[in-house]
């Protein structure tokens, strides 16, 4: 049976939203197209009329099949954009969220006002915060992992990026030699409690990029523990929604002379900064 690329767009929309809501199965149907088979939304209009070949047809069976079980978008693409830029993601590491730019931005900010040159990003994953920070600016970077898959794909991100900065595996700070300057990091930040209330989705995420004890604050603390020790200048963290007044005065409690919380778009703690 024939079936051409506007009609694929129909079914494939109404396949989405029998496991998404109505809003979700449209935006991601556009990014099916636009990603998954490079026809961005004038081509549809254009040539919307075209027989769609029959290993197209199969492959996007497939990937609904993979859909279907909860298979988040971007492993089964295979990459994530974040700030513009294309980032590899495997199972070893976790997909970039929108809100991690705003960590992004407020190390950004926060680095040039201390004039900072030493940096480095703790449980870079994909290698988003440390790669985008090396693109962006003069600073020396160091990215580390526990995890030496996530590593070797935060690794491939960095080359086909072009980003010039060090990768090192290890526990927190621990794998960083240096003196450091600004601290950023995105550490696993969930309350293993909230797991069974949690997106399906997050089910095929790597658990250890996700929970963290102590109702998630533990790496958290450990990070601003450690940079205290170590005489960094100042922590960009990314945080759970109400974390912030808890984590807030554990750092006032380590000696952080000024500690800011601030909120992402829909309102939630999202990123403490720590400063001295
Ligand atoms: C929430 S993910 C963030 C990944 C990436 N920075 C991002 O924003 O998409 C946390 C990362 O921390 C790493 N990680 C977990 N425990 C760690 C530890 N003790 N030391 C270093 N990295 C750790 C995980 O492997 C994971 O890549």
């Amino acid at each position: 049976m024939s079936l051409t690329f506007s009609e694929l767009r129909l079914d494939l929309a109404s396949a989405l939203a029998h496991f998404l809501d109505p809003e979700e199965a449209s935006a991601e149907c556009l990014r099916w197209f636009d990603d998954g088979l490079g026809w961005e939304r004038t081509r549809l209009a254009a040539r919307g009329d075209e027989q769609v070949p029959e290993d197209l047809r199969h492959q996007v069976g497939q990937w609904l099949r993979r859909r279907r079980e909860g298979e988040p978008w971007a492993y089964i693409i295979g990459f994530a954009m974040f700030r513009g830029r294309r980032f590899a993601v495997t199972r070893d590491t976790l997909i970039p969220r929108p809100e991690t730019e705003l960590v992004l931005e407020a190390a950004l900010e926060i680095g040039h006002r201390l004039g900072v040159r030493r940096v480095c990003d703790i449980g870079t994953g994909s290698g988003i915060l440390g790669i985008s920070m090396a693109l962006e600016t003069e600073w020396q970077i160091v990215a580390t992992d526990l995890s030496a898959g996530a590593l070797d794909v935060a690794k491939s991100n960095a080359e086909s990026l072009g980003a010039v900065l060090k990768f090192a595996q290890g526990d927190l700070l621990g794998a960083v030699p240096d003196s450091l300057e600004l601290v950023v990091s995105n550490p696993p930040y969930v309350d293993p409690a909230d797991a069974p209330s949690l997106q399906r989705e997050l089910a095929f995420e790597p658990a250890f990029a996700l929970f963290a004890e102590d109702r998630g604050l533990a790496l958290s603390t450990a990070i601003l523990q450690q940079s205290a020790d170590r005489k960094a200048r100042a922590v960009v963290l990314e945080i759970g929604a109400g974390q912030g007044p808890l984590l807030g005065e554990r750092a006032v409690a380590m000696g952080w002379r000024s500690v800011a919380v601030r909120s992402d778009w829909a309102g939630h703690d999202r990123i403490l900064i720590a400063e001295n």
